[in-house]
């Protein structure tokens, strides 16, 4: 589904950011992809993505971002 209309980002966008490129905040997210970096509305859905799939990650100890902290 998508998450950003702005900047064409999906979930899966999303989770890929965390599962190959080791991204965990939104920081990382919006400066990576663009998300919330024009109107704003998908900040909250966004999040919600991000930690799932970082909640994911831990779960499967595969999360590269985590791994390095
Ligand atoms: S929907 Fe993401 S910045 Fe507008």
């Amino acid at each position: 589904m998508y998450v950003c209309l702005c900047k064409n980002v999906t979930d899966r966008d999303i989770r890929r950011m965390v599962t190959v490129h080791g991204v965990t905040t939104m920081r990382q997210l919006r400066n990576e992809l663009g998300v919330s970096t024009q109107c704003g509305r998908c900040a909250q859905c966004a999040r919600e993505v991000l930690q799932e799939a970082l909640a994911e990650c831990a779960a499967a100890r595969a999360c590269p971002g985590l791994a390095a902290a």
